[in-house]
């Protein structure tokens, strides 16, 4: 399974980068506003630290513009991913830019049959949102397994990136479904290490240790 983090904060992008386990980058127009930072040099220098997908996210949401600025957003670096919304303008703009090779990734999935659609229009990434799938009432990785049927029936190249992810749980839960991608806030990236018997047994370990009276080097 593919990790992205998801934040327009550079400082945590390039803190993560550090552990060799991130594979990408998904932010927003909320996580751009959060960062404070102006869009396209942010982008460019995301693109610079992390060598996978950077999933920029089209403003516009009529067709014209959309098109301009996806294609705007994917010169910027070859590994950034046009985001669209999950609209018949989002997935127009999808299939114009897919079929001209730049990775797509349709956001604000919310159904199977939105995801099917997506896959049609030549999806690189499709982001089912969990998190606000469980806010109202309805399992959101219902909605990753059938999404996974669906693919896997039709043999669709579209990568099921999981996003709207609140806690591990949404991590294990989905990598057990087999999905490709999870897309994760930096602190939900870092719960994934924490156990506490890890920290209690590794306490006992070195206090253990220093009653041999040994060192390794
Ligand atoms: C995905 O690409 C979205 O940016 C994100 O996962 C949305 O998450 P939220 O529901 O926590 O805002």
């Amino acid at each position: 399974m593919k990790f992205f983090v998801d934040t327009g904060d550079i400082a945590e992008i390039r803190d993560l980068a550090g552990t060799g386990l991130l594979d990408g980058v998904t932010t927003n127009p909320s996580l751009i506003a959060k960062s404070g930072r102006d869009f396209l040099p942010l982008i460019a220098e995301i693109c610079d630290v992390v060598s996978g997908p950077v999933s920029a996210e089209v403003a516009a949401t009529d067709y014209e513009t959309m098109i301009r600025e996806g294609r705007k957003l994917s010169e910027i670096a070859d590994n950034v991913a046009v985001k669209v919304p999950l609209t018949p303008a989002g997935l127009r703009v999808c299939k114009e830019l897919s079929d001209s090779g730049t990775m797509v990734n349709v956001t604000l999935c919310f159904s199977a049959a939105q995801a099917l659609l997506a896959a049609k229009a030549g999806a690189t990434f499709i982001s089912p949102f969990v998190g606000r799938l469980d806010d109202v009432g309805t399992d959101g990785m219902d909605l990753i397994e059938d999404i996974m049927t669906i693919y896997e029936n039709y043999d669709f190249p579209t990568e099921v990136l999981v996003a709207s992810v609140r806690h591990p749980m949404h991590i294990v839960q989905a990598a057990k479904i087999g999905a490709h991608v999870a897309t994760c806030p930096p602190n939900v990236i870092r719960q994934l290490y924490n156990h506490p018997l890890t920290d209690k047994g590794l306490a006992t370990f070195v206090e253990d240790w220093k009653k041999t009276g040994q060192t390794i080097l």
